[in-house]
């Protein structure tokens, strides 16, 4: 696909984003090829007063069918990790960098989720950056590579940056500033814990994480 092809969500994006604006007009997107394959634009959920806004990486085979975020297997263990940690998942608003489900092949009755690559990333970015307008975080918290490489950079490593606070990137490609979240801290998606062969040390790091992030929202620990 050319450039011209994918020329970015920019101009789907409502001019004063609401939850409910924005799940109507990103059905409409297209920014890239990705609307094409998919059943659903899923945009992010949860309170407008969240502190915390959880960026996964795409919808997954559940979330295109009922275009919602995290309603499937992974999302069902953010949520336990998110309260093991001491985080009130309903304080928590949940999103992901590409909005529309990248899948190549079929296991059963199951699509095959394929990771979005960096030009749909960038492409989905200003939905992104409506979300992070609308609920005006604290903090963030970063699910697994590609949202983190979304965000820091291709040279990010979850095993290096993993529980660690730091400053807000941005979003690449953000124009003019909506709000800047006091902190952003990466981990591991709970995905990737699923299909980990560790399982368990693997849940007890995702939630060790964590348990920095809901520390840091209750101002006991700083960047
Ligand atoms: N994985 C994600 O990254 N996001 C979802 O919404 C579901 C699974
Ligand atoms: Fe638009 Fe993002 Fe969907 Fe591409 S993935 S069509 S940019 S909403």
């Amino acid at each position: 696909m050319s450039e011209l092809e994918r020329p970015g969500a920019q101009q789907w994006v409502p001019p004063r984003p609401s939850l409910r604006n924005l799940r109507e007009a990103v059905q409409g997107c297209r920014g890239c090829e990705l609307h094409r394959d998919a059943n659903h634009g899923v945009m992010g959920e949860g309170s407008l007063r969240s502190d915390l806004l959880v960026i996964g990486e795409q919808p997954g085979d559940q979330e295109d069918l009922q275009g919602r975020p995290f309603v499937g297997p992974a999302g069902k263990l953010l949520d336990q990790a998110l309260e093991e940690a001491g985080i009130d998942p309903g304080r928590v608003f949940r999103t992901n960098v590409v909005k529309h489900f990248r899948h190549e092949g079929t296991r059963g009755k199951q699509r095959i989720h394929k990771s979005p690559s960096r030009w749909h990333v960038a492409a989905c970015g200003p939905w992104l950056v409506a979300e992070v307008g609308l609920v005006r975080p604290r903090g963030v918290v970063i699910l697994g590579a590609t949202a983190g490489q979304a965000l820091h950079g291709s040279a990010f490593r979850v095993g290096e940056a993993r529980g660690l606070l730091r400053p807000w990137p941005g979003v690449p490609g953000e124009t003019g500033t909506s709000h800047v979240p006091e902190w952003v801290l990466a981990t591991t998606h709970p995905a990737a814990v699923l299909r980990s062969r560790r399982r368990a040390e693997d849940l007890a790091a995702l939630v060790g994480d964590l348990r920095v992030a809901a520390r840091a929202l209750e101002g006991r620990e700083v960047i």
